[in-house]
């Protein structure tokens, strides 16, 4: 249906003026007379990267104010984990597999954002990836489809949703599609995947975000089976609009329809804008092809000028969305701005999230919580006093300043009951060996300890957008750090600040704890150091899987059956899916965290073996919390399809749920499983259900269930 203020604004456009609307730039260095002029010539349609309520006002008022047919502009920005207030890390907001503490973590992210003029992110970001070398790891929810679709669902929804009208700001799912099986985890390669896994993995967080009712989708950078994103009808004219079934705005990523050039399937600018334009690529970032050539290629005869007016509707739809078209200063007001960024509320909520998010990956002889008895502790490494890398890659406007770190965290939560002791260790001095001489005196600090927390990691430009890594490996000397730490005998508990997974193999190896704390945000180093305390049971749970080998990557839970079974361990049999200088299996698998108490779970009982293709049948568990301290325990649902037409994994999320269990408490974990846990992307490509036997798995990680099976009739 028509919208008739878009329909009355589109009839009043000039053709130059249209082309403006498509036109999304960022302003470099400092805002000036130039830039001025080309919002009143109705050469700006979108704005990135302008922030603040004042700002934004002025340029808004030029726009509205100066320009001849005065359509405002929609600023944008990429909030994509908090805006001023830092959350964690996307892939460890996953981690807390808490989907409404998700949703909330970017309904925060939204209301500062719109109080500081946004109207619309570059998020959710939702490409799946299995590659840890791939930098941008960091930006999603881990490697299972199930778990990343619940997650790009509930970020659509807190952005769009955040609150009041005018406190929401429109989401973008990026990047369509398969950006995360960039090759050999090198940022912007090539992606060379099949069909099935394009519609197995990398879709279906995309198809939750549609049909979450996300405003706009960015394409990828990659080409797609040869074709550029930005060029490749048959992913989103075919793909994204017709199997998907969007209806919304398509934009480019940065530049990416002169990226055709350089890809060199575009003979010149005008061969990439006219492929562009006419693939339903509705707004050009930063390339500036649209608002230069499109005037002149529509006059040519070359575009049809009613291509050029569908884009310009989808543009003026979101502003319509965005409700500039209805109240073009909407909320920006530096009061609001002022009461919102950095509120005392938003810093808990995020620090909450923080503690949900990190993975208690070994624990033995109970180190942690860190006892009554310890009076000195040691805390070395590197990344101890790190403030901006605890925010990680876009952080936004986030500050250093306004980061608490670890150890200042550490400092407020044992004040003076405890003596703490810093040593740097080594240097990180890009991907140098550096630092070597400070490496006594830190060994020289854990001798006169009670014990040590290490605090190891990357710095927040090793991962994100750019940050490919060939090596899993903690950069520099931390190892070596670590392992000269270790010859003192003093219990070790180690912290890692990363965006990604490391081979943790060695580190896990010289460590007695191992926390998980990725890239904690701005009140990461509280959230650190309660659970280092025991004032927070950690009940994170991996959304990706830690290999033991750099070798073995790509490694995920959800592997297929093959011809020749891996039988566990490494064998002598040579004739099965392994390594022979490796084991098969991960450091930690997919669903994997310890906590400070146990749990036990019974047998599974089901409500009957067999099931109807119209009907349901319940699978259920009781889990107890066998230890001492109240916890909160995430129960998972695997199934198995045992025969089918093609091959299947060995295993497959399909649910979970989340129990709050008091020492010695049981509660029953109930899982209703009907048809559509049971659908596969069919030999034809569309969702097939099989009747035959399934194996039923419900457990604590994806290598820790008990097991049953059922039978599936016509
Ligand atoms: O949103 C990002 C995208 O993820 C990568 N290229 C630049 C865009 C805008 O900053």
């Amino acid at each position: 249906p028509t919208n008739p203020t878009i329909e009355a604004i589109l009839a009043d456009l000039t053709l130059e003026e249209k082309a403006g609307q498509l036109n999304l730039i960022n302003f470099e260095g400092e805002l000036g007379e130039t830039h001025y002029q080309m919002i009143r010539d109705g050469k700006v349609g979108s704005l990135l990267k302008s922030n603040g309520a004042a700002q934004n006002l002025k340029l808004q008022k030029i726009a509205v104010e100066q320009s001849r047919a005065g359509v405002p502009i929609l600023f944008q920005e990429d909030v994509i984990h908090g805006y001023k207030t830092i959350a964690p890390i996307p892939l460890a907001e996953a981690a807390s597999w808490d989907i409404p503490a998700i949703q909330q973590s970017a309904a925060i992210a939204a209301r500062e954002a719109s109080a500081g003029g946004i109207q619309l992110t570059y998020a959710p970001m939702v490409d799946m990836s299995r590659d840890p070398r791939w930098g941008r790891i960091i930006e999603a929810a881990g490697e299972d489809p199930y778990l990343a679709s619940l997650v790009a669902a509930a970020r659509v929804k807190g952005f769009q949703e955040s609150g009041e009208p005018g406190q929401n700001i429109l989401a973008t799912v990026k990047h369509f599609a398969g950006y995360g099986a960039s090759l050999a985890g090198r940022d912007y390669n090539i992606q060379d995947l099949s069909e099935r896994e394009l519609r197995e993995v990398h879709l279906p967080p995309f198809k939750a975000a549609v049909d979450a009712d996300v405003a706009a989708v960015m394409v990828a950078y990659t080409a797609h089976d040869g074709v550029p994103l930005t060029a490749n009808q048959y992913m989103v004219q075919g793909v994204l609009q017709g199997d998907l079934g969007f209806n919304g705005l398509i934009m480019t990523d940065w530049a990416t329809i002169y990226n055709l050039e350089r890809a060199g399937v575009s003979a010149n600018a005008e061969d990439a804008t006219i492929t562009a334009i006419n693939n339903s690529i509705h707004m050009d970032m930063a390339a500036k092809k649209y608002v230069e050539l499109l005037p002149q290629l529509v006059r040519d005869g070359k575009v049809d000028e009613r291509v050029v007016d569908d884009a310009v509707r989808q543009v003026l739809m979101l502003k319509y969305k965005a409700g500039l078209l209805q109240d073009p200063y909407g909320r920006l007001n530096e009061a609001t701005e002022k009461a919102e960024l950095l509120s005392a509320a938003n810093l808990a909520a995020t620090k909450e999230m923080a503690l949900k998010s990190m993975v208690l990956l070994k624990n033995d002889q109970q180190t942690l919580p860190i006892s009554d008895k310890v009076q000195r502790i040691a805390v070395i490494g590197p990344f101890a006093n790190a403030q901006k890398d605890l925010m990680g890659w876009w952080p936004g406007l986030g500050e250093a300043k306004d980061v608490v770190s670890i150890m200042a965290g550490l400092e407020a939560e044992f004040g003076d009951s405890v003596e703490l002791t810093y040593a740097q260790g080594v240097t990180i001095d890009r991907f140098n060996k550096a630092g070597a001489e400070l490496i006594p005196e830190a060994v020289k600090a854990a001798e006169q300890a009670d014990m040590v927390i290490m605090v190891l990691g990357e710095k927040e430009w090793m991962s994100g957008e750019g940050g490919g890594t060939a090596s899993l490996h903690l950069p520099g000397l931390q190892e070596e750090l670590l392992q000269a730490v270790a010859k003192t005998n003093k219990p070790i508990a180690t912290v890692i600040v990363s965006g990604r997974p490391y081979v943790l193999t060695d580190v896990a190896k010289h460590s007695d704890a191992l926390l998980q704390a990725w890239m904690p945000g701005t009140t990461g180093g509280t959230a650190v150091a309660e659970i280092l305390s025991g004032k927070f049971n950690p009940q994170a749970k991996l959304p990706v899987t830690f290999p033991q080998h750099q070798g073995q990557v790509p490694i995920f839970y959800s592997y297929k059956k093959t011809s020749h079974p891996f039988v566990a361990g490494i064998t002598e049999d040579r004739y099965t899916t392994t390594y022979r200088d490796a084991p098969h299996e991960p450091l930690y698998p997919f669903g994997f965290g310890l906590s400070y108490t146990n749990y036990s779970y019974s047998d599974i009982e089901l409500s009957s073996a067999t099931m109807t293709m119209d009907g349901s049948i319940t699978a259920s568990v009781d889990v107890t919390n066998t230890g001492d301290v109240a916890g909160r325990e995430i129960v998972q649902l695997y199934l198995h399809d045992k025969v089918a037409s093609v091959v299947q994994p060995v295993k497959l999320l399909k649910d979970f749920t989340i129990l709050d269990l008091s020492p010695g408490e049981t509660k029953r974990a109930e899982f209703v499983i009907s048809k559509d846990k049971l659908a596969f992307v069919g030999i034809d490509y569309q969702p097939t259900i099989e009747a035959g036997e399934f194996e039923l798995f419900i457990g604590a990680s994806s290598d820790d269930v008990k097991s049953t099976e059922f039978t599936l009739v016509e």
